[in-house]
């Protein structure tokens, strides 16, 4: 692995290796092959950032199953409870399939807490969260994951499809903010 980078003048250094994160898809990817066994599940990634994970991850998925993208785009100021979060991208099939979101990290959790009423407004058979990467010291919102690739403790990361700004998605491991 290479020392360290920058990123919008900001220092990286190495966290998660190519290899670990390759054999954590491989993982991740059995564990759903055999939970969902004759099931033929929907995937459905989320834009941007989990590209690179979703690829990687679908790539180990031996039983029949569907992939679909969506990006996530929030309103401000029409609940009285904030943003609502609604889905670009995202059709009719959900209603009556086993449905698992692909997420590149779980942070607070507001993403996925807004957005999630929205999924089972369409009657799931079954929804379930698979993320790369999950910070449980920054959740604020109850979201639990059902597949975890790492715990990783509250600082900022890149790689890996994981931006800084825009930048450090092409990144093939995922680096740490330098104290
Ligand atoms: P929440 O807080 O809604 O956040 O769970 C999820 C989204 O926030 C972004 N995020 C990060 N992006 N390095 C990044 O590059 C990080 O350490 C990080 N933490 C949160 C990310 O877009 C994620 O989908
Ligand atoms: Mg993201």
């Amino acid at each position: 692995m290479d020392s360290q980078i920058t990123v919008h003048g900001k220092r990286f250094v190495p966290y998660i290796s190519e290899e670990e994160i390759e054999h954590k898809c491989f993982e991740i990817a059995a564990k759903i092959n055999k939970d969902y066994e004759g099931q033929k599940p929907l995937f459905i990634a989320i834009l941007n950032g989990s590209f690179v994970f979703a690829a990687d991850l679908f790539r180990h998925i031996s039983i029949d199953a569907e992939i679909s993208f969506i990006k996530l785009a929030s309103y401000k100021g029409t609940t009285s409870s904030g943003n609502v979060i609604t889905a670009i991208g995202l059709d009719e099939r959900v209603k009556d399939r086993h449905v698992i979101i692909l997420e590149d990290i779980l942070d607070t959790g507001r993403t996925l807490y807004q957005f999630l009423p929205e999924l089972y407004n369409q009657n799931p058979l079954s929804l379930k969260i698979a993320t790369l990467l999950t910070k449980p010291s920054a959740r604020l919102f109850d979201v639990q994951p059902d597949y975890v690739g790492f715990e990783i403790p509250d600082k900022f990361v890149v790689g890996y499809g994981l931006d800084y700004d825009g930048l450090g998605r092409n990144i093939p491991a995922i680096y740490q903010l330098a104290e």
